[in-house]
């Protein structure tokens, strides 16, 4: 199969972006998608949330975070005044995958998918300029921090992606899984909103 290269996408605004990863074909998660999941929020917001990659439902919807983890999601949002909808950029966060194709049954992105995709997530970051991110699970920290540790050797401090605070979580999925791990998320969301209070101080 031939494929083209990943593009460049340096320079590029969100229409290009967005045309750019909804034509890409530069990994074999091309062939099974239903169709690609750009990413959903205000351009503008404070928060920006790095999941893993689409699941089914996100592959069906053509939205990040739909699903169960979505779920799980939503509500840690709204427990920090927090949302996906309309609201103030102060208020609303912007989400994106590591991958923006779903790999087949959801297994593990690989470092091939993810060395391709990742020019798509830098560029996001840099449209957006958020003032915090949160990364849950460990390929958002992979292509972020460039970190293999556990989760639970990174969490607990602040990191930096292009000088933006980068905070460490669980990856919702997870903790579905895990529900003994929640309260150590719920510490991270509220390091998160600590840290980004005390930056616009
Ligand atoms: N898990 C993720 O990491 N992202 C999604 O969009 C859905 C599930």
């Amino acid at each position: 199969v031939v494929r083209d290269r990943a593009v460049g996408v340096e320079g590029m605004g969100w229409e290009a972006l967005r045309e750019a990863v909804a034509g890409c074909r530069a990994c074999k998660l091309c062939e099974g998608r239903r169709q690609t999941v750009f990413g959903v929020g205000n351009a503008s917001a404070h928060w920006m949330i790095v999941g893993e990659a689409p699941g089914e439902q996100e592959d069906r919807q053509g939205e990040p975070f739909v699903g169960k983890s979505g779920q799980l999601l939503d509500n840690m949002l709204r427990a920090i005044g927090l949302t996906r909808e309309e609201a103030d950029a102060a208020q609303q966060v912007y989400i994106a995958n590591t991958l923006k194709c779903r790999p087949p049954g959801n297994r593990n992105p690989e470092p091939e998918e993810l060395a391709q995709c990742e020019p798509f997530l830098i560029r996001q970051v840099e449209l957006v300029r958020p003032r915090i991110i949160l990364a849950m699970g460990r390929f958002a920290v992979q292509s972020l921090l460039r970190s293999h540790e556990p989760i639970g050797k990174l969490r607990g401090r602040v990191h930096h992606y292009q000088g933006v605070p980068l905070i460490v979580t669980y990856h919702p999925a997870y903790l579905l899984r895990n529900l003994d791990d929640k309260a150590k998320a719920w510490d991270d969301l509220c390091l998160a909103v600590h840290t980004l209070k005390s930056a616009s101080r």
